[in-house]
């Protein structure tokens, strides 16, 4: 018995379970025992017929992803190879399958002749979310089984597809309920092959064909969406080999494709994100068995902007949360917003009626502190002003349970000013939503310098049970995302008075990946608090930091973005599509001559390394300074809070792809033009020099 493949027997059934902790990952070990153990079986006269299953919690979770992109290559046999050799067994093979079978896994199942799921198993190809493409099969025996346009659906999003509709499309044979054995099910369902009662089927005999127009409907429809990535439309040219090449050429135009990719530096960056965002949960001094308290009740402060969304985030995952607002008018209108997209959701389609009336059932509004007595949590989004935060938090200590959690949603100010103004300093922490709070998934745990370990490690899982991504940051202004915001749309605003124009710049940085550019983005989020914060640093701001005075002269002129109708762009009445303004693009070029600037040509290359590059610098000061743990939390802030291209694996990782070296080199060439905020982190200075990358700073 081979340690990674469990082998029994039940009469003439031979069961080979997968036994590789904690996904049955494909590793070589495991490929070669199922070779093995397959050789063996189909020797063994005593074998009629055979199982293959996963132990634990999954069936199997596909290739080890921890082998790609390693020198050597993975030992063989290679996976396609072992499929092969499963299919083409003379006795029947059938799949055992609970919780997941992904990616190599689905493919080493559609290898088998028959496939028997638990109800609650969840079935697909993910590669796609990896950087690459299926590569053992899956785009030939998948269109072969359920129709080109159906394959191509489950293929391109990467999405694991529950069992029961698995079983309707026709790629699982048999659901049996989640308390059934699914081993003995497919053991049945292997001994009824053997009698001829099932059909012996293997998944890659036969022809498949489609409509011309297929493959171009799906590249229409993802067109938005996989904007910028490679491997949904290699996916795609993989399917199409399943319609126009005979089997084998088939398995080798996928091969070929799957091997094109999976060292290219996509594929690189979106392993790297996959990793990073299982490691975000990893806090070396609150270890993962800490214990959270749990969070029976809620309340949240304030039923504005931030707070409304924030109280749909809770309501949404099943928490009763009571809104506090501080006069009826402003509840009122609160709770009505909350209704209103509600019941857009419910005439959409999105969501039914019932659902919503359970959510608005969870949530109740209050004008009295005294209800949020019993809460677990309270989560503070009023105004971004220290006096009035301190204020509502003292109130809180006052009136909430010994033990109840007190979190708040400042975007700006001192985490551990506001725990020191309560008694309880260490069940105090920040919890930094992103707008539009009930959408967004990005929360930074703001961890304060006396905030308990409990606490943090309740508000890491609570997280997760919202169904959020929780990164732990530590106290500065701005913390991870927006301190680095900051440098990033700083630069934006000189390439203006140096000669560029805001469409160019945003349409730059649009062309990078970004969902918009930073002019498109001040837009959407308004003008208007970034003015009156300047207007209140302004006595303070040193004299020699280069400032430009354009945004504060677009919002003299009343222009606050969409929501005036007009900001860095004109908005047509009901419209969200920015359309350039020859009146700001003069008022740019004016104020270049006013500072004394020549205006000049500038590439796009250019403005991308002008805005990336100091965000990247900032994110160096942010690790030195243990603001965050790692390189890949940023990048998961960046890819969750800022809709960072995922492709490019986040700014660290999009860093280490440009060469450190090359990176430090622009900064230290800003800091010569604009001084000392421009000055290049210590950290980037040191790997520069090491010719080191974040990687090697991470591990
Ligand atoms: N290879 C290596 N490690 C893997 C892995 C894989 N395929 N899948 C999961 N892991 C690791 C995780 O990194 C994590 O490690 P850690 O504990 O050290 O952080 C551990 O297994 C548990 O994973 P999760 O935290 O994700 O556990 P969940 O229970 O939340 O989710 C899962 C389980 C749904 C199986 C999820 O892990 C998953 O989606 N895995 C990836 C599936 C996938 O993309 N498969 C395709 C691989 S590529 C392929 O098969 C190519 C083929 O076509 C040739
Ligand atoms: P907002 O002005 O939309 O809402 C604040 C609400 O708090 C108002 O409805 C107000 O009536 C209420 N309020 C004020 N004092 C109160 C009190 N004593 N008791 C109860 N309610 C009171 O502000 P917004 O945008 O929701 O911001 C809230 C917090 O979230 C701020 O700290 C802000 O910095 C932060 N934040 C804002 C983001 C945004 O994009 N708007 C993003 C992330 C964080």
């Amino acid at each position: 018995m081979s340690s990674v493949v469990e082998v029994t027997q039940d009469g003439s059934v031979r069961v080979l379970s997968i036994d590789n902790p904690p996904v049955n990952g494909l590793g070589a070990a495991v490929r070669s025992a199922l070779a093995e153990e397959l050789t063996k079986a189909l020797q063994d006269e005593g074998v009629e017929a055979i199982v293959l299953a996963g132990k634990g919690k999954f069936f199997c979770a596909g290739a080890d992803i921890r082998e790609f992109g390693k020198e050597p290559p993975p030992d063989t046999p290679h996976l396609p190879d072992v499929i092969d050799a499963l299919e083409a067994s003379t006795k029947p093979v059938v799949a055992a399958i609970q919780g997941v079978a992904a990616g190599g896994g689905l493919e080493l199942a559609l290898g088998c002749h028959g496939r028997v799921a638990t109800a609650d198993a969840r079935v697909g190809l993910p590669e796609v979310t990896l950087g690459i493409i299926p590569g053992a099969g899956g785009t030939q025996r998948l269109p072969r089984l359920i129709g080109v346009a159906a394959a191509l659906d489950i293929i391109v999003a990467g999405k694991l597809v529950p069992a029961p509709k698995a079983e309707k499309l026709g790629y699982v044979d048999q659901v049996v309920t989640n308390n059934a054995n699914v081993i003995d099910a497919a053991k049945d369902y292997a001994r009824a092959i053997v009698a001829g009662d099932k059909p012996f089927r293997r998944a890659s005999e036969g022809t498949v064909e489609a409509e011309a127009t297929v493959f171009d409907d799906v590249k229409t429809r993802i067109a938005k969406k996989a904007r910028g990535f490679e491997a949904p439309y290699a996916a795609i040219d993989a399917v199409r080999a399943s319609v126009e090449l005979p089997i084998k050429e088939g398995f080798a135009r996928e091969r070929e494709i799957f091997v094109g990719l999976v060292d290219s530096v996509q594929a690189q960056a979106q392993r790297h994100v996959f990793f990073a965002e299982r490691a975000i949960a990893k806090i070396p001094d609150v270890p993962k068995d800490t214990p959270a308290k749990e969070i029976r009740r809620v309340g949240v402060v304030g039923c504005g902007t931030m707070g409304g969304g924030i109280a749909m985030s809770f309501v949404n995952a099943g928490f009763p949360v009571s809104v506090l607002e501080s006069n009826e008018e402003y509840l009122d209108r609160g709770l009505e917003k909350i209704r209103g997209l509600y019941a857009s959701s419910v005439s959409k389609g999105r969501l039914s009626q019932e659902d919503m009336d359970q959510r608005m059932g969870r949530l109740q509004g209050t004008l009295e502190a005294s209800e949020l007595a019993d809460a677990d949590l309270v989560v503070e989004a009023v105004f971004e002003e220290m006096d009035v935060k301190k204020d509502i938090f003292r109130r809180l200590d006052e009136i909430c349970k010994d033990d109840t959690i007190l979190a708040t949603n400042t975007s700006t100010l001192d985490v551990n000013e506001i725990a020191n103004a309560t008694k309880r300093p260490e069940l105090v922490i920040g919890t930094h939503f992103f707008s539009p709070a009930n959408i967004m998934k990005l929360m930074e745990n703001v961890r304060g310098e006396k905030t308990s370990k409990e606490t943090i490690a309740t508000i890491m899982k609570l997280s997760k049970q919202l169904g959020k991504v929780g990164v732990l940051v530590g106290v500065c202004d701005g913390f991870v995302g927006n301190r680095m915001l900051y440098a990033y749309r700083q630069q934006a605003d000189f390439l203006l008075e140096e000669g560029a124009l805001p469409r160019q710049v945003d349409k730059a940085l649009f062309d990078f990946g970004l969902p918009m550019g930073p002019f498109a983005m001040m837009d959407l989020a308004g003008l208007d608090i970034g003015w009156a914060i300047r207007k209140r640093q302004a006595p303070t701001r040193p004299k020699e930091l280069r400032y430009s005075p354009i945004p504060d002269r677009i919002c003299e002129m009343g222009r606050f973005g969409q929501k005036t109708g007009a900001g860095w762009y004109r908005y047509e009445e009901g419209s969200r599509t920015p359309v350039p303004d020859p009146e700001i693009e003069a008022l740019v070029v004016e104020v270049s001559k006013e500072l004394g600037f020549e205006r000049r040509e500038i590439s796009d290359e250019e403005i991308v390394e002008r805005c990336m590059f100091p965000l990247i610098n900032e994110g160096a000061k942010i690790l030195e300074e243990g603001i965050a743990l790692r390189p890949g939390d940023i990048d998961i802030v960046w890819i969750y809070g800022y809709g960072f291209p995922r492709y490019r694996g986040g700014p660290m990782f999009y860093a280490d792809t440009v060469g450190i070296d090359k990176i430090h080199e622009t900064m230290v060439r800003l800091y010569k033009e604009q001084g000392e905020w421009m000055k290049p982190a210590p950290l980037l200075t040191q790997l520069a020099k090491e010719g080191k990358s974040f990687k090697d700073y991470a591990s």
